[in-house]
């Protein structure tokens, strides 16, 4: 019989790292609670006209990626309709606003929300096809001030805040201004004839965009393109007066509160609803996906799906990615010594002596073992102390070939004591 297995790009949580995953959302509840946020549950399934009007037809999202199906009638009360299960929750949030009337009290709402999402995207490390989302929402009609610049920065230095208190390092903010839709749409023509000229140089899938869609054209990661996109018109040269002066709103209330950004003129976001301020956090330490999270203003999006003005911002954070992020840096906190020297006998105490002094001269941090121990003994303990082991025995002296283990890979070899301080300063690579 075939064994069952969980979906490509789904996966199972277990413990220990399932109570980093109850740490990450209680430390997001209190934060978002100090805010004054409070918490809304949607449904993980919705029309699917949702979607595609919120989001977009022309997004990958949209297009490519959604789990759609066709929900039969069971009853005659009953009409057969497309669903589909939420992509993002931005969307649902809105279409909840408008549905109970939450604009009616003349408040700003201010939503979270922590839940799992679904796209049907090629899974590397950091994407998945079932994720987790950790985000929130600030709508309101503009008489509660849903559209100041404040509400922008205010949510911006939350984010600061709460990547601090997680514990994580190194984040940083890129940030940038889509506009106005007409200012956008003016964007677009001007990028278009920009194009023509050079797109004959660029990737095929710049190609398809520069005619389908030629602000996606900054997403492109090809590196042979970069050049020529450095030298396309930015955005911000077709901002109107009222969107350039939200934006320097924005910046100046973050400078205020201490909050680092840098300017990301290609940051355009892939999703359709977005009007003004975009945003991401980026971390290094994520490898390609390294958006730890994303969001923005999107001040036409209740009215996109038939709602009133609500002018709104918000964002989401992959609570995958954050988990990775915190794992990686435990590791490099747990500060382990780059290897354990494994002598195996005690007649070969001294010379692992000497090879420890040899490498803790060249700067490596080093951890000697005692030829007493059984290899298993040794293995255990270098396992707890070091990234790898160094098998010293009679051989590998006269030789001066050393076996070395990577623990995070598991990978065995052999090593010149020449080459060995080198070896063992480059990444273990897991
Ligand atoms: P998004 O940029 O599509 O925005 O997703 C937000 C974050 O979700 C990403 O930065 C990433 O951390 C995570 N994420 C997205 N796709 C995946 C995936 N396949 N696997 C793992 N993590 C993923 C939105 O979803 C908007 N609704 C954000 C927003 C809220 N804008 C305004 N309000």
């Amino acid at each position: 019989m075939t064994i069952l297995k969980a979906i490509r790009g789904t996966r199972d949580m277990l413990p220990p790292e399932t109570a980093l995953w109850n740490h990450i959302e209680k430390t997001a509840r209190q934060v978002f609670t100090r805010y004054n946020f409070g918490e809304i549950r949607t449904p993980i399934f919705e029309d699917t006209a949702l979607f595609a009007r919120g989001v977009g037809e022309e997004t990958d999202i949209v297009s490519k990626e959604m789990y759609t199906w066709e929900d039969k009638a069971r009853a005659q009360s009953e009409k057969t309709q497309m669903l589909t299960l939420r992509p993002e929750n931005t969307a649902g949030v809105v279409r909840a606003y408008i549905e109970h009337g939450l604009g009616e009290s003349g408040q700003l709402q201010k939503l979270y929300y922590v839940g799992p999402q679904f796209r049907r995207e090629r899974p590397q490390k950091g994407r998945y096809r079932q994720f987790s989302q950790i985000g929130a929402e600030v709508i309101g009609p503009p008489s509660a001030g849903s559209e100041s610049p404040l509400r922008d920065a205010e949510v911006l230095e939350m984010l600061a805040s709460l990547l601090d208190e997680l514990g994580i390092t190194g984040w940083t903010l890129e940030l940038n201004s889509v506009g106005s839709s007409a200012d956008r749409a003016r964007y677009n023509e001007t990028l278009r004839a920009a194009l023509v000229p050079v797109v004959g140089q660029m990737c095929v899938d710049c190609q398809r965009r520069a005619v389908t869609n030629p602000l996606r054209v900054l997403d492109c990661k090809v590196p042979a393109d970069q050049p020529i996109i450095d030298t396309l018109p930015v955005i911000a040269d077709s901002l109107d007066d009222a969107s350039r002066a939200h934006f320097a709103a924005v910046t100046a209330a973050l400078d205020a509160a201490g909050v680092p950004y840098t300017r990301n003129h290609r940051l355009v976001r892939g999703l359709d609803y977005y009007t003004r301020t975009t945003f991401e956090f980026t971390h290094g330490g994520l490898g390609a996906q390294n958006a730890l999270l994303g969001g923005g203003r999107y001040d036409g999006l209740s009215e996109a799906i038939g709602g009133p003005k609500a002018p709104g911002i918000g964002f989401a954070m992959g609570e995958d990615r954050l988990v990775l992020t915190l794992l990686a840096q435990h590791e490099a906190a747990l500060e382990l010594a780059h290897a354990y020297i494994a002598p195996l006998g005690e007649g070969l105490n001294p010379a692992a002596l000497a090879l420890a002094r040899e490498l803790r001269r060249q700067g490596l941090r080093i951890e000697l073992g005692e030829g007493s121990f059984r290899l298993k003994k040794s293995f255990e303990v270098a396992d707890k102390t070091s990234r790898r082991i160094v098998i010293l025995g009679e051989d590998e002296l006269q030789s001066g070939i050393l076996t070395v283990k990577t623990f995070a890979t598991g990978m065995q070899t052999k090593v010149d004591r020449v080459e060995l301080a080198a070896y063992l300063s480059t990444p273990t690579g897991e």
